[in-house]
């Protein structure tokens, strides 16, 4: 989670997060334009940070394998099992911003039906997991490569959300079940931190793209 209560407005520049998204991350994004409408809104947000948290658990599902490979090389255990601890931070950080988008829905009473509350997100859920976890037994850059284009995808849907509404400026964040989150004071400084949070995500998978997977001290991969 990010610590700063009032992310900035505009997007950082970051010479790495000007990649084109690839062929999956934008059938990704058309699926979901398509269900939900191009525009952002919470209802897609909720679909959206749903599906953000699956890349982690596949990582995380990834390194276990790793741990039963490196007998007797303490050093690169322990490596792997910050790994697995850092994929479930980012995992927690995920599940928040779920709560807290559906605590909105429901506090707004939002009508939704099932299919596109419930179904086609975990169907989506299920494929993007399974995606995750194939490209990274193939190559781990493509599953950072795939996480960095939708975590940027995030972060831009949520600050163009903020802009176009401008009224959340003044609409105080009430929360009964979030508040450790921190304490944003309005909707627009919310979801300010959320993308934030996005963009420390498509940064740290950005920066994992040039690294080997679980290497050790001399090079080696698990
Ligand atoms: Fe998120
Ligand atoms: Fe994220």
């Amino acid at each position: 989670m990010n610590d700063i209560t009032e992310a900035p407005r505009s997007f950082a520049p970051n010479r790495l997060a000007e990649r084109r998204p690839g062929l999956l991350a934008r059938g990704l994004f058309l699926t979901m334009d398509a269900v939900y409408g191009r525009a952002p809104s919470i209802e897609k947000f909720a679909a959206l940070e749903l599906v953000a948290r699956v890349p982690y658990q596949a990582w995380e599902s990834v390194a276990y394998v790793a741990l039963t490979h490196v007998h007797g090389r303490v050093a690169f255990t322990r490596r792997i099992f910050e790994f697995v601890v850092e994929a479930r931070h980012a995992q927690d950080n995920e599940q928040w911003h779920l709560v807290i988008l559906e605590e909105l829905l429901a506090r707004s009473g939002a009508r939704r039906s099932w299919l596109t509350a419930r179904a086609i997100p975990q169907l989506l859920a299920v494929f993007y997991y399974h995606v995750s976890w194939l490209l990274y037994v193939i190559a781990p850059s493509l599953s950072y490569g795939l996480n960095a284009d939708f975590e940027d995808h995030a972060e831009r849907s949520y600050l163009a959300y903020v802009s176009a509404h401008p009224e959340l400026e003044d609409a105080p964040w009430e929360t009964a079940i979030a508040a450790e989150y921190g304490a944003p004071r309005t909707l627009a400084a919310l979801l300010r931190r959320i993308a934030a949070d996005e963009r420390e995500h498509r940064d740290h998978s950005l920066a994992r793209l040039t690294e080997p997977r679980f290497a050790d001290e001399h090079g080696l991969a698990a």
